[in-house]
């Protein structure tokens, strides 16, 4: 029953964490079960320790994650006359650590847990190279570069379930599905090697500006299939390893 809580202070691990050490998280408050209170207090521990936990600890084998490092992905684009794959390589996101839960709720049933989170970021900044191979109109193009891109406003309603689970005389969870909206205020794309000729990729550059709504209302569902598997792999690698029962009052 009270396993519930701790798992919400995981949340903010995305990474992987060793058993504990005690004093790291000494000075974090300890949840109730109560429905009511137990939104808060995961909130309290999401926002502690999603700073605390950005440049990692070597100690709890923590790895740092801001930025964030992908090694490769690769997905369709498809809209009116333009089509094609766009493959990405070596990105760097930066701004996870500012992400902060501005609403939590829990709801427990025995050991199922459902979650549900408003969080907000300031800022998100990917870097890196792409590669992609595109139809517009009848032209063929395979441009290949650097790009950087920036989200604004960053909110997302993530909606989870998960369990408790028993090990080794601890409690642990884990979840099982992830559902995440992010919406943002504003969009900048930065990159080169669309053209050849640089004054042609400012101009492109410009008008997938003035479309970046259309772009991103692509880009999200395209890309999801990417990132929502990675965002419950990354917390349940961290879950796996931080027992609950010290974020839990008993
Ligand atoms: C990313 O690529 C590097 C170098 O190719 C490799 O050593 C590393 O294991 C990869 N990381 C992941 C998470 O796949
Ligand atoms: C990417 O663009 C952002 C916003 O324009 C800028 O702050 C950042 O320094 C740029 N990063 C790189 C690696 O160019």
């Amino acid at each position: 029953m009270y396993c519930t809580i701790g798992l919400l202070s995981l949340l903010a691990l995305g990474c992987s964490a060793a058993p504990t050490d005690k004093n790291y998280f000494a000075d974090l408050p300890k949840c109730s079960t109560e429905e009511d209170q137990l939104g808060e207090c995961v909130k309290q521990l999401f926002n502690t320790l999603t700073p605390r936990l950005k440049d990692g600890n070597p100690e709890l084998r923590i790895e740092p994650y801001e930025p964030l490092h992908l090694n490769r992905t690769s997905f369709q684009y498809s809209s009116g006359t333009v089509n094609g794959r766009i493959t990405v390589r070596n990105a760097k996101i930066y701004g996870f650590s500012s992400n902060r839960a501005k609403e939590v709720s829990v709801k427990l049933n025995g050991d199922k847990v459902k979650l549900r989170l408003v969080t907000q970021m300031p800022k998100l900044n990917i870097v890196g190279s792409y590669k992609a191979d595109m139809q517009v109109n009848q032209l063929q193009l395979k441009p290949k570069g650097e790009f950087n891109v920036t989200l604004l406003d960053v909110e997302a309603i993530t909606v989870t379930d998960g369990e408790v689970y028993e090990k080794d005389g601890h409690r642990f969870f884990r979840l099982k599905n992830i559902d995440s909206k992010p919406k943002i205020k504003d969009l900048v794309i930065k990159a080169n090697g669309i053209f050849a000729d640089p004054e042609l990729d400012k101009i492109a550059l410009n008008v997938a500006n003035q479309y970046w709504r259309d772009i991103y209302g692509i880009m999200l569902p395209e890309t999801r299939q990417f990132w929502q598997p990675l965002m419950l792999r990354m917390f349940n690698e961290a879950f796996e390893l931080v027992p609950i029962d010290q974020f839990l009052k008993e």
